[in-house]
């Protein structure tokens, strides 16, 4: 028996799309910044009196198709340890689940991490994050802290995340703004498919990631807070472009996003520097310098009201111990 605490990360540079469905290997690479406020515990037991795996999401217990993803990790933690029983998975999400919020990030690296200690495996990170990717993409990069780039690779060997920046030694914070904390109608793994699918800018994106890379790794070299953030920025409208151009188009955007978007315009222009930026969900996350955090926080809390803000730090890697 084992538990492990991974931290969500929230993308700068956005993973949108596969090249392989069962190995989930990335259209591209990726980069994120892991979040201190945000993380998922997650408690793995092999047990042989079971029958079948039995998954709890904060005490409630998933239904078989439900509970597909973390079966198909667990299978993979059979195989390679020998193991032969059916586990017992208790999770806990400090994270609001399926908002966009990246609770599939830090559950799967959580999962990823218990399960293989459980099964008695010592993965080294680079492995760990090859497991987690199995289970979601975004969790290839939870498993390290600070600013992480996943290398999207050719194949299940050479796809894994490694930090950028593991101790994050300059004030970027992220604020998160919580417009809707329900479950998304369309889950991320629909929604980049369809993109890849079906929108015609596909190709563009590709390049546009290759591109904001290179300058968003140059930027944190630099420490260069206001390059990063708005990098970041550009890059979420161009991820949110391939929804809008995908065919049927969609969003995940509300109006409460859109209001929060120009808040934060609005801000910039009175020469309060921040940036925002939106995965699969309402939910806007705000880049800034934390000398800014309390005209943003002030500012933003008279639209929304200051129990639908978080603010996070950076956050650690994967913790993993035996129970
Ligand atoms: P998000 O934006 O929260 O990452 P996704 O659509 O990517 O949304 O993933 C949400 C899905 O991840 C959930 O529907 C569930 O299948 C899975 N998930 C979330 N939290 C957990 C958890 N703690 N343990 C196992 N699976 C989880
Ligand atoms: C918009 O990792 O949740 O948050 O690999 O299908 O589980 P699957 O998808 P997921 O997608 C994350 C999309 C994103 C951008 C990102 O985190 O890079
Ligand atoms: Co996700």
């Amino acid at each position: 028996m084992a538990t492990a605490k991974a931290h969500t990360n929230i993308a700068l540079v956005k993973y949108w799309g596969k090249k392989d469905q069962d190995l989930i290997i990335p259209q591209t690479d990726s980069l994120s910044l892991t979040l201190n406020e945000f993380y998922t515990t997650t408690t793995v037991n092999f047990d042989n009196h079971l029958t079948s795996d039995l998954v709890a999401i904060d005490q409630h217990i998933l239904s078989k198709k439900e509970a597909q993803k973390v079966a198909h990790v667990l299978d993979i933690v059979r195989q390679l340890s020998g193991i032969k029983s059916f586990a017992r998975v208790d999770s806990i999400n400090h994270v609001p689940t399926a908002a966009g919020l990246a609770s599939s990030a830090s559950a799967f690296a959580a999962l990823a991490g218990a399960a293989s200690v459980a099964a008695g495996l010592n993965l080294s990170s680079r492995d760990l994050s090859r497991l987690a990717r199995r289970g979601s993409g975004s969790a290839t990069r939870s498993i390290y802290g600070g600013l992480v780039e996943w290398q999207k690779g050719t194949d299940d060997d050479s796809s894994f995340a490694q930090p950028v920046l593991e101790n994050v030694d300059f004030p970027i914070e992220m604020l998160a703004v919580l417009v809707d904390t329900k479950k998304k109608k369309v889950s991320s793994r629909s929604g980049m498919q369809s993109s890849v699918e079906t929108s015609p800018y596909y190709d563009a994106w590709r390049q546009v990631v290759a591109n904001d890379m290179v300058a968003i790794k140059k930027a944190i070299k630099a420490k260069d807070i206001d390059q990063i953030g708005h990098i970041a920025e550009e890059n979420a409208l161009r991820m949110h472009a391939l929804t809008f151009s995908a065919d049927p188009g969609f969003t995940y955007f509300n109006g409460e996003t859109l209001t929060i978007i120009k808040a934060v315009e609005d801000l910039r222009n009175q020469g309060v520097n921040c940036y925002y930026t939106m995965d699969a969900g309402p939910n806007v996350k705000v880049i800034y310098d934390r000398g800014n955090r309390n005209k943003i926080v002030e500012e933003l809390s008279n639209i929304v009201g200051p129990e639908r803000l978080v603010v996070s730090q950076p956050g650690p890697g994967i913790k993993i111990w035996n129970e």
